[in-house]
């Protein structure tokens, strides 16, 4: 993702926030429970891709001093609308330094976004350099498998009174998932506003991503949940802990 020419502009970030924070809310009570001596201790949980603050609600709610973060302005500007009492700055992976912190998080697999491997193997390497000893990793994912199920590939759409949204999805290589997005928002005039992106998600191998991890001393594995909830097939959980 380039700076100036990031996703989740202006009106998918809209749409996203008003249809599609469920992810977050289904996530949430997992990774609260991971991050509970984190919560105990005080430390500071640095939040990765926080989109419209889905996930940082419910870490401000348990009592967390949290730093949220997004590439989009679009999204910072809704999450600290949408979360007032958060601490939301732009942060682009993986260009952007990350502070010292007691725990990284992220759900809505940001990860994914980044252009090609030495993109991710860079912001894995600030991660877990980033996490204090102790500190606790909890990010999805989506990896290979995503691709396998056809229902994946199917086009997309809904409709409510003053958005929609519509996507389609191709598989162009087993390692690259494009989506393209068309929105309509209604404007202030009563018309309605179009809007296209086209997200570029790299289809990501869970095992290497936790490899990478360990070789920058982060005890990672690779999980099918974060706790008790159910991610959809193909999106995985990578929890880890900083061991010294
Ligand atoms: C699918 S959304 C998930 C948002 C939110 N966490 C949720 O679950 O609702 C992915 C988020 O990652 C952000 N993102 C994409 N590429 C990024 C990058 N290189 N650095 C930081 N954030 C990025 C997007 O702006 C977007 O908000």
């Amino acid at each position: 993702m380039l700076r100036d020419d990031h996703t989740y502009q202006a009106d998918l970030a809209l749409v996203h926030d008003l249809g599609f924070g469920f992810h977050g809310d289904r996530c949430a009570p997992g990774i609260r429970d991971l991050l509970e001596p984190v919560r105990r201790r005080g430390g500071l949980v640095l939040e990765l891709g926080c989109g419209s603050g889905s996930l940082t609600r419910h870490l401000l709610a348990a009592g967390h001093r949290v730093l949220a973060t997004d590439g989009s302005p679009a999204m910072v500007a809704r999450a600290r609308a949408a979360v007032p009492a958060a601490q939301v700055r732009r942060l682009v992976l993986p260009e952007d330094p990350l502070p010292s912190v007691d725990a990284v998080v992220g759900v809505g697999n940001v990860l994914n976004y980044l252009r090609d491997e030495s993109e991710v193997e860079r912001a894995l390497t600030a991660i877990a350099a980033a996490l204090r000893p102790d500190g606790v990793l909890a990010l999805d994912l989506v990896d290979r498998r995503w691709g396998e199920d056809p229902r994946h590939l199917a086009p997309m759409g809904r409709v409510r009174p003053s958005w929609a949204v519509f996507a389609t999805s191709a598989l162009p290589d087993p390692g690259l998932l494009v989506r393209d997005f068309t929105t309509f928002v209604r404007a202030e005039d009563g018309g309605w506003r179009r809007a296209d992106e086209r997200h570029e998600i790299r289809l990501l191998q869970g095992q290497r991503v936790a490899d990478h991890l360990r070789a920058g001393g982060v005890e990672a594995t690779v999980n099918p949940s974060f706790g008790a909830e159910r991610l959809r097939a193909g999106m995985v959980a990578v929890i880890g802990r900083r061991t010294g």
